[in-house]
This record gives structure tokens, C-alpha cells and sequence, in this order.
């Protein structure tokens, strides 16, 4: 296919019938969202997260390699990039010294800031919009270092990985899954010279983007100069079934079989004299005839609301949380003008409506004061959360489900960014 400049409508549309889930792709000089940020900025979201490992004690969302080996937490606090720094470039001087050999990655590293968030988003909503919401969820991390090979060897994940590179030159090197059931040594190899006229090479640099589909084995491959490259990985391993019959045993756990459980289950007899299994205990039977019950609507109801919290993630493992503390005096809008706030009416309470963000749930009354003020912020308007919530018992609750949208990271103080 052609190599756009651009991903536009026609770019996806191609994707997703001859690309995606079925062979690698390599793009050079695209104009892509995730190019806005630079390696300064990366820079400082790095200082940011690093900080706040720091201050935690805890460096959870970092991982280090040193010659292939991951480091023990403790250690990796010791390695991360630091304000005196002042560049990537800088941070890999001062590693270079004292490993000849490291790889540091950090895992959604958007996460600790929204204001870049969306670029991100810009680019997952249209894949999603082509190939699909994923049943899991999607992954940012970003890679870096002048590890000579990924340190893990040749691997293959449950996702399909676009790479950006943003510093240096990458290589990755991918084999079918095919070939490796015929020749299995490649799993985790680091030295694999015979295999190499059976693997295709994609390469990239700042401005490209290389693809590659979940059953594709894979390595990346560097001469020791230093690279930083986000990857998003796009998990593909939950099936419908799977999402499905997760949200039928949440809703089943919730409505149908409230009954008190003791951890034991009462019975008249186990079995005839012959064996045969004939009877029941009443606490199958009142579950089956609370399950005869239930209405179209009621699961219909259950299954909106399921999928409505997980689209409410934007397909990720994590979203940003939010610090705003609501009060009546607050003047919010939304962090993010394309992510509403998600809310569907009730089919068995005309009166309720659920609200979404973040992967939260909460309640509200259709057309009250936390409905108009939904209304209001995602038409686009910054509103002040007093003029909607009068004080009542009901505004009190509203205040409640709306710090808990807050926390999740809905909204911005003050006036709408757009
Ligand atoms: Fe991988």
C-alpha cells in the first residue's frame, strides 16, 4: 500500500482490512498526534513520574534492565532520570557511565499528565473506530536506553504493538508464527544468526511508525546508541465471550443471587439408594426462579451499563486520576472536550440515570441538578457546580458522584481548554 503522510480516514479504512491482526507495517514520516510531544517534554513527564516515585519510595511503573538482567525495585529507584539531568540525552550520559548495556521502561507514562493525554487518544479513537474497541485494553509505555537487544529475547505478546520513535534509530526484527513452531530454539533467544534470512526487519526513526500484529515473534535490535520510542500495545487476547460472560457474573453476583450465602447449601436428600441425582437444594431453585425473572430490559439495562464503564476507560489500562476537589463554589469543565462524560437512561427506573468516567459508575436522577450539570459540561460550557446543586439531601449525594467522577479525572478547573 501507499505510504501516507497522513492517517486519514482512507489510511485507517485500509488498515484495518489489509494490515491489522494479519502482517507487520512500516510508515515513514507520518504525521501522527503522538509526534506532538517532544523529547523535552518526555523528558519532563519522566522527571514528573520519577519524582513521585521517589517521594512514594516505591517505583512502581518503572522497570530497569542492566545486560538483559531486571533490576529489584530498590534499585531502579536509584537509576531514574532526574531534573539535574536536564535532557534525555543528558539522563543516558550519566547512565552510559555506568552500564554499557541498560533498558529503561516505563509503562503509561501519559498517565501522569493530561494534558497530553489526548494525544494519545486522538490516535487510539480512530483505531478503535477501524479494528474495534479492545475487549482488554490498551498499553503506552515508553522504551529507552542502548540496550543491544529487547532484554527478554525473541518474544511474542497478546498485542498488536505500534512504535513510535522518538530518539534514535529502532530495529525490530520479526519472524511468523509459523516459523517458530518449526523452530521453537527462537523462543527468548538472544543469538539467533540462522534465523535471520527467515525474518523481516522493519525500521524506524523519530517521525515513523512501524506495526506489528499480535502472533508476530519479535526483537528489537539496536548497535548501542540510545533510543527512546513509545510503544502501544494493543492487547487482542479477550474474546467476546469472555467480556460477556465477565459482566453476566457481575450482574448476576449483584442482582440475582442476593440471597444470603452461608458457604454451605442445604439439601433433603443428596442421591437415591442407586446413585441417581434427582432433586435440587432451594437455593438452586430460588436463583433459577429469581434468573426466569428477569426482563429484557433488566439485561439489556445490566450489558448498556457494562459496556458504558468500559468504554469510559478509552480502552486503557489506566487513566490519569484527577486532584479537583469539588465544592458548590467550583467551576469545572471537561479535562478533555472528547471525553464526556458517559451516562444512559435507566430501562427499569424512569427516574435514574447511570453516569460514567474513568471505568466508575455512579447514579444520578434524570434531568436533576447533576444531570443538567453533566449536560452543560459536555456540551462544551464551564459551569459552576452550586448553580446546579442546590443544597438538599439529593445535592449532597450529586456532590458525592461527582467528586468520584473528579477523582477519575473528568474534569478541569476553570474554563474549558480547547
Ligand atoms: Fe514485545
Amino acid at each position: 500500500m501507499a505510504l501516507p503522510a497522513k492517517l486519514d480516514q482512507k489510511f485507517w479504512t485500509g488498515f484495518a482490512r489489509n494490515i491489522w491482526e494479519k502482517k507487520p507495517l512500516s510508515l515513514k514520516n507520518v504525521q501522527s498526534s503522538l509526534s506532538e510531544i517532544s523529547a523535552d517534554e518526555i523528558f519532563k513527564l519522566l522527571v514528573l513520574f520519577a519524582d513521585r516515585c521517589r517521594k512514594l519510595n516505591d517505583s512502581e511503573g518503572f522497570k530497569f534492565y542492566i545486560d538483559g538482567f531486571k533490576a529489584d525495585p530498590d534499585e531502579v529507584l536509584q537509576v531514574l532520570p532526574e531534573k539535574s539531568d536536564k535532557s534525555l540525552l543528558g539522563y543516558h550520559e550519566r547512565m552510559k557511565a555506568l552500564f554499557p548495556d541498560y533498558c529503561l521502561v516505563c509503562d503509561e507514562l501519559l498517565q501522569v499528565n493530561h494534558s497530553k493525554q489526548h494525544l494519545l487518544t486522538e490516535f487510539t479513537d480512530q483505531l478503535y473506530q477501524h479494528v474495534g474497541f479492545p475487549n482488554r485494553f490498551s498499553e503506552m509505555g515508553l522504551y529507552l536506553g542502548n540496550y543491544r537487544k529487547t532484554p527478554f529475547g525473541v518474544h511474542v505478546d497478546s498485542c498488536g504493538v505500534f512504535s513510535f520513535p522518538v530518539v534514535g534509530k529502532k530495529e525490530f526484527r520479526l519472524w511468523s508464527p509459523e516459523y517458530v513452531k518449526k523452530n521453537p530454539s527462537l523462543d527468548r533467544a538472544f543469538s539467533y544468526e540462522k534465523h535471520k534470512k527467515h525474518s523481516q526487519l522493519l525500521e524506524a526513526g523519530p517521525g515513523d511508525i512501524t506495526y506489528w500484529p499480535s502472533s508476530a515473534w519479535h526483537i528489537a535490535e539496536s548497535d548501542g546508541s540510545f533510543s527512546a520510542t513509545w510503544s502501544l500495545g494493543v492487547w487482542v487476547d479477550k474474546s467476546h465471550q469472555e467480556i460477556f460472560s465477565d459482566n453476566l457474573k457481575n450482574f448476576l453476583s449483584e442482582k440475582v443471587v442476593a440471597t444470603k450465602s452461608t458457604g454451605t447449601t442445604a439439601y433433603k436428600y443428596r442421591h437415591s439408594k442407586l446413585g441417581e441425582v434427582i432433586e435440587l437444594p432451594k437455593a438452586y431453585q430460588d436463583s433459577i426462579a429469581l434468573l426466569q425473572k428477569l426482563t429484557t430490559a433488566e439485561l439489556q439495562e445490566a450489558f448498556l451499563s457494562s459496556w458504558m464503564k468500559h468504554i469510559s476507560s478509552q480502552g486503557f489500562k489506566t487513566v490519569p486520576t484527577g486532584t479537583v476537589k469539588i465544592s458548590p463554589k467550583s467551576r469545572l469543565s471537561l479535562r478533555n472536550p472528547k471525553a464526556p462524560i458517559l451516562w444512559q437512561q435507566s430501562a427499569t427506573a424512569k427516574n435514574k440515570i447511570h453516569l460514567s468516567f474513568g471505568g466508575i459508575l455512579v447514579n444520578g436522577v434524570k434531568n436533576g441538578g447533576l444531570h443538567k450539570l453533566v449536560l452543560a459540561l459536555n456540551s462544551g460550557e464551564s459551569a459552576v457546580v452550586g448553580s446546579y446543586l442546590k443544597s438538599s439531601a439529593a445535592a449532597k449525594k450529586d456532590l458525592q458522584a461527582l467528586q468520584l467522577l473528579a477523582d477519575a479525572g473528568a474534569f478541569s478547573r476553570g474554563e474549558a481548554i480547547l
